[in-house]
């Protein structure tokens, strides 16, 4: 047996079965912009799913907004991402024309592949990255100067500096062109939730301390797009905001930081897996943050953040908005008074959705050889845990004929209300259980002649494959058993 799991093996088993397609596939794709396919909407929408119940239905104080993509304009320049939120670019003084910085390092790179230097074109790629992590423009100057890249226009290397290019998209509201308001699409989807902070705090009557939870599209130009799904322009973030009162931020942050590794743990992945990564240079407004890493197919990578941002969001909220953002605390302190108003601190979980489904897939993608000394045989199956699975169970008669399909069709309508189910009669009986192996479905039912006689069917597990009798009407039983979140790990 062996679980070889590469990042190009993953992506042709997604698009082979339905998880992910290239966006406008038939139009050439679109960068970093992908689809997700029939099986792949439905283990997505489980991540999400068991995310958004482990925060709202598990917590007393924790409560789930759905807000509107579009914001307000000035919501942006009071988060700071109308100013801040940018990439490196860098202009040719000849031709005037502007490029980011990453496209012509790309296209460089590019060059050294069609010319036989695979090897060299992935060092330059990792350099790049390396000074894209560390904001350092100079070194991306240089490197464009080492490798004597010229301005396809002017033909020059004669360069600007390298300066920064915001990563928000932007387009207009309004019919009337020339009198429409630039808007963005928003780049995180926090904000919806620091500037929804009173009205669901007055109505949901909340008490500090307390979250909101969101999750929805979020969407950035990012220069560095190149590892599926792990990088996109248009993705997922599921986000939520923990108000705390002042003080008490790094106790909360600790007590976040310890949880979102049980959430992640209570997934079926094991603990030497992940590792906490905690930033030595913090953002102007938190006074903590740290990331959880997975090690994902091209190594350890952020898949969650956990940040303290202190009051930075509201605070600027409510100056930009000339709004009060306060809360009033009437618990008392330590001299018996009420703490009274103040704006509340804010600890945020915030993962990516479409960097958990990799984390997911990459996990449960498993390469296994099956050969005999008298037969070659080999399988991928998808060991995805059952209640993520997108299908949970697969029935299937072992003929088309002698009654069996209708006694099939029985199971299915007994189990369709509960779970997932899929019907299946054409192939062998092993082909069909090595398609539903590669899909991730956890448990398969036969119906035989044997059921006519006694009621009993064969339930083939998917990971071990190993194959039980047991009657027909103890199905739907095991197999909700089988599925249930693991709320208890939390
Ligand atoms: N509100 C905080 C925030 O947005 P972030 O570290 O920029 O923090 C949070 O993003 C998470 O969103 C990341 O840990 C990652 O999982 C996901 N994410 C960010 N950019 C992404 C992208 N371009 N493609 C896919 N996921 C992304």
């Amino acid at each position: 047996m062996s679980s070889k799991k590469d990042l190009s093996s993953i992506i042709s088993h997604c698009k082979e079965y339905g998880y992910i397609f290239p966006s406008s596939e038939i139009y050439d794709g679109l960068s970093a912009v992908y689809d997700y396919g029939q099986y792949g909407a439905e283990l997505k929408k489980n991540i999400r799913d068991y995310w958004w119940k482990s925060m709202t239905q598990m917590h007393d104080n924790i409560v789930g907004i759905d807000a509107a993509i579009f914001m307000h304009p000035t919501v942006w320049k009071a988060s700071g991402h109308v100013d801040n939120f940018s990439d490196p670019m860098i202009d040719n003084k000849d031709s005037n024309k502007r490029y980011r910085v990453d496209h012509l390092l790309e296209a460089e790179a590019e060059k050294l592949r069609e010319g036989g230097n695979e090897e060299g074109a992935t060092a330059l790629l990792a350099r790049m990255d390396e000074l894209l992590a560390a904001d350092d423009w100079a070194g991306l100057k240089s490197l464009i100067e080492e490798f004597k890249i010229v301005c396809a226009i002017s033909g020059t290397a004669n360069w600007t500096d390298v300066r920064q290019f915001n990563l928000m998209f932007s387009t207009e509201m309004g019919s009337v062109e020339g009198e429409a308001d630039t808007i963005y699409l928003r780049p995180e989807t926090a904000q919806g939730i620091f500037v929804n902070f009173l009205n669901v705090q007055k109505t949901g009557r909340m008490k500090i301390p307390f979250g909101i939870a969101q999750t929805g599209k979020a969407f950035r130009n990012e220069i560095v797009a190149r590892q599926f799904v792990f990088r996109m322009r248009e993705f997922e973030q599921m986000e939520m905001q923990f108000f705390v009162r002042p003080g008490t931020q790094q106790d909360w942050y600790a007590y976040w930081k310890e949880h979102r590794m049980k959430w992640h743990l209570s997934l079926g992945i094991s603990a030497d897996r992940y590792q906490f990564h905690d930033h030595a240079k913090l953002a102007h407004y938190a006074d903590a943050a740290c990331d959880i890493e997975y090690n994902f197919p091209i190594g350890f990578k952020e898949v969650e953040g956990i940040h303290s941002r202190t009051d930075f969001d509201l605070k600027n909220h409510q100056q930009h908005s000339g709004k009060k953002l306060q809360y009033f605390d009437n618990d008392l302190d330590l001299n018996g008074k009420p703490f009274g108003n103040y704006i509340p601190y804010v600890v945020e979980t915030s993962i990516g959705l479409d960097r958990a489904f990799l984390m997911v897939v990459s996990e449960a993608y498993t390469e296994e050889d099956l050969s005999t000394p008298e037969k070659k045989d080999d399988r991928v199956v998808m060991k995805l845990p059952p209640f993520l699975s997108p299908i949970k169970l697969a029935v299937l008669p072992l003929l088309k004929k002698d009654g069996l399909p209708e006694i099939a069709r029985e199971l299915m309508n007994e189990c369709r209300p509960h779970f997932r189910c899929f019907y299946e009669e054409k192939d062998t009986i092993g082909k069909r259980y090595r398609r539903m192996d590669a899909i991730g479905t956890p448990f398969c039912v036969t119906i035989d002649h044997q059921t006519k006689e006694d009621g009993t069917v064969t339930l083939r597990h998917r990971d071990s494959m190993t194959q039980e009798r047991i009657p027909m009407s103890t199905v739907r039983e095991l197999v909700s058993k089988a599925i249930e979140m693991p709320f208890s790990q939390l």
